[in-house]
């Protein structure tokens, strides 16, 4: 009998991981909560010849409704197959699932691969609630991400003021214990468009690398995860301020210290907010040159193009995963 996911085409991360660890490269998991968003994703990775993980946040899965999710995820990997003649491997990830019960639900309803968050958690706390989340989705050939370390930064659902690094004692226990498939550590980097305070001209700090290599000692050729890891491309803020938007001091993780990440044990990499300015920066050059304009094909199909763009140039340039599908 088929598993949920693979009624859908999807794939777990075992494959992608293994490949992406032993050819230094990392998988790009891009964050969706729309048709467009989703059409560029799928559409960069078959042009690129990219494995990719799509993920959806609880916040998006609210905005997208859950019915709605598994007819898009469907959608997605037949045009991906029939339309764009692509075998690439599609896995469907929940991101920042906070509670067993969310786990559980997007297991049973197809995805292929789930994280469950505990890292806000004590240890202890999140040693349980992530062990149950591996048993429960295990059954099914679910991959499971857990996490240790608290990243900072300010989303819908994803809120914490400090971040705190993973400690690099914990790891080997907390992977033994709860059975993950992968570990998202914190190593400096953090949820959403202004990741360092730096001021102009200033260079932003490098990513603790130190911590990434002992974690790595701890877990020889274990997956690990990088969230927050848009570059917070500064061509896009560019525009979003050039047309009447307000991002003052916008910044992100160096494409350099990406690319050094993914020859490691970095297996997958997250990105969402390089998305979201792409998106708003095309949206509003057409709104400010096209003050008539009211189709939404106008403004959301250019910002799907250059979204697609960008997702072809950072498989490419910076996470490796292109032509590795
Ligand atoms: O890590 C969080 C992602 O960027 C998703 O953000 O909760 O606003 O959908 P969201
Ligand atoms: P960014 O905000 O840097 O795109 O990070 C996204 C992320 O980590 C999703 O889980
Ligand atoms: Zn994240």
């Amino acid at each position: 009998m088929k598993r949920p996911y693979e009624e859908l085409g999807l794939v777990n991360t075992k494959e992608m991981f293994k490949k992406a660890m032993e050819g230094k490269y990392a998988i790009p998991a891009y964050n969706f909560n729309n048709m467009e968003q989703l059409q560029a994703i799928i559409g960069g990775c078959a042009e690129s010849n990219s494995p990719v993980i799509v993920q959806v946040s609880s916040g998006a899965r609210k905005y997208a409704n859950q019915t709605m999710l598994y007819w898009m995820a469907k959608g997605a990997v037949e045009m991906c197959r029939k339309d764009l003649k692509s075998n690439i491997p599609i896995c469907l990830h929940l991101d920042h699932g906070d509670t067993f019960e969310l786990c559980k639900s997007c297991v049973d309803s197809g995805f292929s691969s789930v994280m469950i968050d505990g890292s806000h958690l004590s240890y202890e706390e999140n040693i349980a609630v992530t062990k149950k989340v591996v048993e429960y989705a295990h059954q099914f050939d679910v991959s499971v991400e857990g996490e240790l370390g608290v990243l900072a930064g300010i989303e819908d659902a994803v809120s914490a003021e400090k971040h705190t690094y993973t400690d690099p004692n914990q790891v080997e226990d907390f992977v033994k214990r709860t059975g993950v498939d992968s570990l998202a550590i914190s190593i400096g980097t953090s949820h959403g468009a202004y990741k360092f305070k730096v001021k102009p001209g200033e260079s932003v700090p490098p990513l603790r690398f130190d911590i990434l290599d002992e974690v790595e000692k701890r877990l020889p050729g274990f997956p690990i995860v990088l969230h927050g890891s848009s570059s917070v491309l500064q061509e896009y803020v560019q525009m979003i301020n050039q047309y009447g938007g307000k991002m003052d001091n916008a910044v992100g993780v160096p494409e350099e210290q990406l690319r050094k990440a993914a020859k490691s044990a970095v297996c997958k990499i997250n990105i969402d907010s390089d998305g979201r300015l792409v998106v708003t920066a095309i949206i509003r050059k057409v709104f400010a040159e096209q003050p008539g304009e009211f189709d939404p094909r106008k403004y959301l199909g250019p910002a799907r193009e250059e979204l697609k763009k960008v997702i072809i140039e950072k498989n490419t340039n910076v996470l490796g995963s292109a032509g590795k599908a």
